[in-house]
C-alpha cells in the first residue's frame, strides 16, 4: 500500500480547557514545544501515514496557518472546514472528500486529542486480517464513564456505549480509544449534510447491522489530553520520554527549554518551558507547561498547571494544578489550587486574592 491515510478530528471547542483554548484550538496549545497536532501528525507519519486530511471547525485558519501543505512536516496535508460542526461522525465523512484511496482501503482516524503509543501498523494489520469495517483501538481504564464503553467478545465488539448515565450501562473497563481504521466505503455511508455522532450513531448502527466491528485493546500508554490535569500529564510524559514523539525537540530529559528561555530555578518531572519564558531564582517547576514569555517569580512552587503566554506569577506564589490564562497577572504570595483558572490578562494583586481549597 503506497499511500496510507489519515484524518484527525480536531473541530472540538475544548470548552474544558478554557480560557486557554478562547483564541487557540486546543489541538494547537503547545504540548512540549509543539502544537499538540504536531505530534500526532510525527507519529502517524512514523507510523507509515503518508497523507492527513484535518477536519476542522472552530478557528481552522490556525491550522493552515501554521502547516500548509504539510511539506514541512513529511507529510501531505489537506482540510477540510465544517461551517457548523458536524460531529465526529459528519466530520470524518465531510474530510472523506479529501481522501485518494479506493473503498476497499484502510482509513485512519484520529480523535485530534489523544496521545498515545499505539502501534498503527499492527492494528492495521489486524484489520486487513479481519476483514472487518471497522477497528476500534480500545484501552482499559480505572474509571470509564467520561468516556465510550466498548464491551468485546473474543475480538470482535458487542456494543457501543457512550458516556453512560446509570450503573447499570458499566458494563466494561475497556474504553474507545479514539483511534479507529475504517474501510473507506464505510466512511462513505455517513450521511451528509447533517451533525452525526460516529459514537452514538454509527458504530451502534454497525453492530445493528450485524458488521464486522473489531475491538483492538492495546496495553500501551494512552491519555485523552482533554483536561488541564492531563494536558499538562501528556506533555510532561512526552518530555520525560515516557512516550515517544518525533516531533519533540531534542531528547527526552527532566525539561523542556525553548529558545531564550531563562531558568534560574529548577525546572524538573517534565516541564516545558516557553521561548523567552523567564524562571526566578529558588523557584520549582514541576509537570508543567509554561507558554512562551511567561514569567515566573522568586521562591515560587509550580505543579501540574499550565501558565499562558506572556503571563506573570509573582513571587512567593504557589501553584498547583491550574490554568492560568494569556496575559494574566497574579500578585506575590498567593496560593492557587486545585481547578483554579485565571481569564487572560486578569490581574490578581498582592494579598487580594487567595484561592486555597481549605479556606
Ligand atoms: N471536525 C470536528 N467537528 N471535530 C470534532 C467535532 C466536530 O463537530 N466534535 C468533536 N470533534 C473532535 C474533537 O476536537 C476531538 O479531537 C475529538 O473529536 C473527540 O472529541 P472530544 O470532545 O475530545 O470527545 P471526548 O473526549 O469527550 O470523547 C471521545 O474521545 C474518547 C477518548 O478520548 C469519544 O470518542 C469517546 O468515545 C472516547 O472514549
Ligand atoms: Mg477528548
Amino acid at each position: 500500500m503506497a499511500v496510507l491515510e489519515s484524518i484527525l478530528l480536531v473541530g472540538g471547542k475544548g470548552t474544558r480547557l478554557r480560557p486557554l483554548t478562547i483564541n487557540t484550538p486546543k489541538p494547537m496549545l503547545p504540548v512540549a514545544g509543539v502544537p499538540f497536532t504536531e505530534h500526532q501528525i510525527a507519529i502517524a507519519r512514523a507510523a507509515g501515514v503518508t497523507r492527513v486530511v484535518l477536519g476542522t471547525s472552530y478557528r481552522a485558519e490556525v491550522f493552515s496557518d501554521y502547516f500548509g501543505d504539510g511539506s514541512a512536516f513529511g507529510v501531505a496535508l489537506d482540510y477540510r472546514v465544517e461551517d457548523e460542526p458536524l460531529g465526529t461522525g459528519g466530520a470524518i465523512r465531510n474530510a472523506a472528500a479529501a481522501l485518494t484511496c479506493g473503498p476497499d482501503d484502510p482509513v485512519v482516524v484520529f480523535n485530534g486529542d489523544i496521545l498515545t503509543g499505539l502501534d498503527i501498523p499492527a492494528m492495521v494489520r489486524a484489520w486487513v486480517e479481519a476483514d472487518a469495517d471497522v477497528a476500534l483501538y480500545l484501552t482499559r481504564v480505572d474509571d470509564p464513564r467520561a468516556f465510550g464503553l466498548v464491551p468485546t467478545v473474543g475480538d470482535r465488539v458487542t456494543a457501543f456505549l457512550e458516556k453512560p448515565q446509570t450503573p447499570e450501562e458499566i458494563v466494561t473497563d475497556q474504553i474507545n480509544a479514539g483511534c479507529y481504521i475504517f474501510r473507506r466505503s464505510v466512511i462513505d455511508e455517513i450521511p451528509t449534510g447533517r451533525p452525526v455522532s460516529v459514537e452514538r450513531e454509527t458504530f451502534p448502527g454497525l453492530l445493528e447491522a450485524g458488521r464486522t466491528v473489531l475491538g483492538w485493546v492495546d496495553p500501551g500508554y494512552w491519555l485523552d489530553l482533554g483536561t488541564p490535569l492531563a494536558f499538562a500529564q501528556g506533555s510532561a510524559d512526552i518530555v520525560t520520554g515516557v512516550v515517544g514523539s518525533p516531533a519533540l525537540p531534542g531528547a527526552p530529559g527532566p525539561a523542556l527549554v525553548g529558545d531564550g528561555a531563562q531558568v534560574r530555578g529548577e525546572c524538573t518531572a517534565g516541564t516545558s518551558v516557553g521561548a523567552g519564558a523567564v524562571v526566578g531564582e529558588r523557584s520549582q517547576v514541576r509537570s508543567s507547561v509554561l507558554f512562551d514569555r511567561a514569567r515566573i517569580g522568586s521562591d515560587v512552587v509550580v505543579e501540574n498547571s499550565i501558565i499562558g503566554a506572556g503571563s506573570s506569577i509573582g513571587d512567593g506564589c504557589v501553584l498547583r494544578g491550574v490554568v492560568v490564562g494569556d496575559g494574566a497577572r497574579i500578585g506575590a504570595g498567593n496560593e492557587l489550587l486545585d481547578g483554579v483558572r485565571v481569564w487572560p490578562d486578569m490581574v490578581l494583586d498582592d494579598c487580594s486574592v487567595r484561592f486555597s481549597s481549605d479556606q
